[in-house]
């Protein structure tokens, strides 16, 4: 039988206070590519939330470390005892900082991108020299509950302008000559970008 690689109580505990994490299927995916990568060690994560992604893909392998980006203070403080109580504080570094601000030196094997919908490409050039040919750019909520695709689900003016933003960065990205992308209609939807040059 499969190993259960979800952590599934605080994943469960913050639906409920309606903080969105990963859906499981989309997050099955995603640690499937990373179990069967033994290449990766150095993930970058942006948008934390309460760390529940993190402490999944760390547990994939006690070689992987996983940087991630919180700008939310109150999210980075409850991320940072959830990873404490889980004892994976050796594999993982919350930064509490609008990821468009966080620098580093450092270059990832896999960059986990989970944060404001509508500055996916912004995040992407922002972190691009922090990626080697090779990198995996994975990116969540790709269909935004299926309004991406059929507007007329929605009649929020805000949810409307937000699902055409991520059109066209699903637009942008397919034809983006520096990856090869595949998009897939997984959980909210999710798409995996190599990097190719
Ligand atoms: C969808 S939640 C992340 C869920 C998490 N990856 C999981 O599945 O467990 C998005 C998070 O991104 C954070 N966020 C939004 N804009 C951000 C930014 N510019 N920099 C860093 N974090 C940001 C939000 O505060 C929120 O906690």
């Amino acid at each position: 039988m499969k190993k259960n690689r979800l952590i599934p109580k605080i994943a469960g505990e913050t639906r409920e206070d309606h903080i969105p994490l990963m859906l499981d299927e989309s997050m099955e995916l995603l640690l499937d590519y990373i179990e069967t990568h033994e290449e990766i060690e150095k993930i970058l994560e942006i948008g934390t939330a309460v760390g529940w992604s993190s402490m999944c893909m760390a547990g994939v392998r006690k070689t992987i470390h996983v940087d991630t980006v919180e700008i939310d203070l109150d999210m980075a403080e409850k991320a940072i005892n959830n990873i404490r109580d889980n004892d994976l504080r050796d594999q993982i570094t919350v930064h509490h900082i609008d990821a468009l601000q966080y620098e580093t030196g450092k270059i990832f094997d896999l960059i986990f991108i989970d944060a404001a919908k509508s500055q996916y490409m912004n995040y992407v050039d922002h972190f691009f020299d922090n990626s080697h040919t090779g990198t995996m750019f994975v990116f969540d909520n790709l269909n935004f509950h299926g309004i991406v695709d059929d507007p007329s689900l929605s009649h929020n003016r805000s949810t409307i302008q937000l699902t055409r933003k991520i059109r066209e960065f699903r637009e942008k990205l397919s034809g983006d000559p520096r990856f090869a992308t595949q998009f897939m209609d997984i959980g909210d939807g999710i798409a995996f970008a190599e990097r190719i040059v």
